[in-house]
């Protein structure tokens, strides 16, 4: 079993965020942006879009949204930067979990397990099939880092368009991807009166078990 997501990309380029537009107290903003979401028919959500949750030294969890770029027999491999937040997260604690909500079809998808790095190889392989644009954003951007402005991150996007004025960018040392490997995964079917269908998966011992949960 393989399937290669590597071109499952599209440009975001409906809107921003500056400062000028954002209230100072946060759940303006979520109200704000819950009723854009409320208005807009179809959510222009991607296939492979999944929130990846993990901790922290502490044991306090994160989460965010990330997307899928391959999946096969080994696990469900993701792209990013290793020295961003989560990055350090998973180098204290090497486990993460996955939720794909597929809301056209009433289905959520839960996996769990042990995450490590894929090999610089992979990353490599990867990295380089990317639009030109996200490869010189992988230089340029100190993801997770305090920034000053937009204008410091244009900067720093500047900068590297020079370094790589004359040649291709190779893949940062600092970025590349993640495989989530899998010990759990639910699948979750939504029907009427709130009666769902819950199969849960577990590996034990190499084999892997299925149950119903209730819902
Ligand atoms: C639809 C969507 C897709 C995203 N895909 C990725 C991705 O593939 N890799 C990535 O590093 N960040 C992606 N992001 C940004 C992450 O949600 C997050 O802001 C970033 O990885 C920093 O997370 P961290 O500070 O917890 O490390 C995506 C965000 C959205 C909304």
């Amino acid at each position: 079993m393989t399937a290669n997501l590597a071109d499952m990309r599209r440009d975001y380029t409906r809107d921003g965020l500056t400062e000028a537009q954002a209230p100072a107290e946060p759940l303006a903003l979520f109200q704000q942006w819950f009723s854009d979401a409320r208005k807009t028919e179809q959510l222009p959500v991607e296939a492979n879009a999944m929130t990846l949750a993990t901790v922290d030294a502490e044991g306090r969890p994160h989460c965010r949204v990330l997307l899928l770029k391959s999946l096969d027999d080994q696990g469900f491999t993701f792209f990013t930067n290793y020295d961003s937040a989560k990055g350090e997260q998973l180098a204290a604690r090497p486990f993460g979990a996955m939720t794909f909500f597929w809301p056209a079809l009433e289905r959520q998808v839960r996996i769990e397990g042990r995450v490590e790095k894929v090999s610089a190889k992979e990353s490599d392989d990867y990295f380089q099939v990317r639009p030109l644009g996200s490869r010189l954003g992988a230089w340029a951007s100190p993801q997770s880092q305090v920034i000053a402005d937009r204008a410091e991150l244009e900067a720093l996007l500047a900068d590297t368009e020079r370094r790589f004025l004359d040649q291709a960018p190779t893949c940062p040392p600092h970025w590349g991807g993640y495989r989530l490997v899998p010990e759990r995964i639910e699948f979750w079917q939504g029907r009427a009166s709130r009666l769902h269908d819950r199969l849960n998966y577990r590996l034990d011992n190499g084999n892997w078990s299925r149950e119903r949960l209730a819902p």
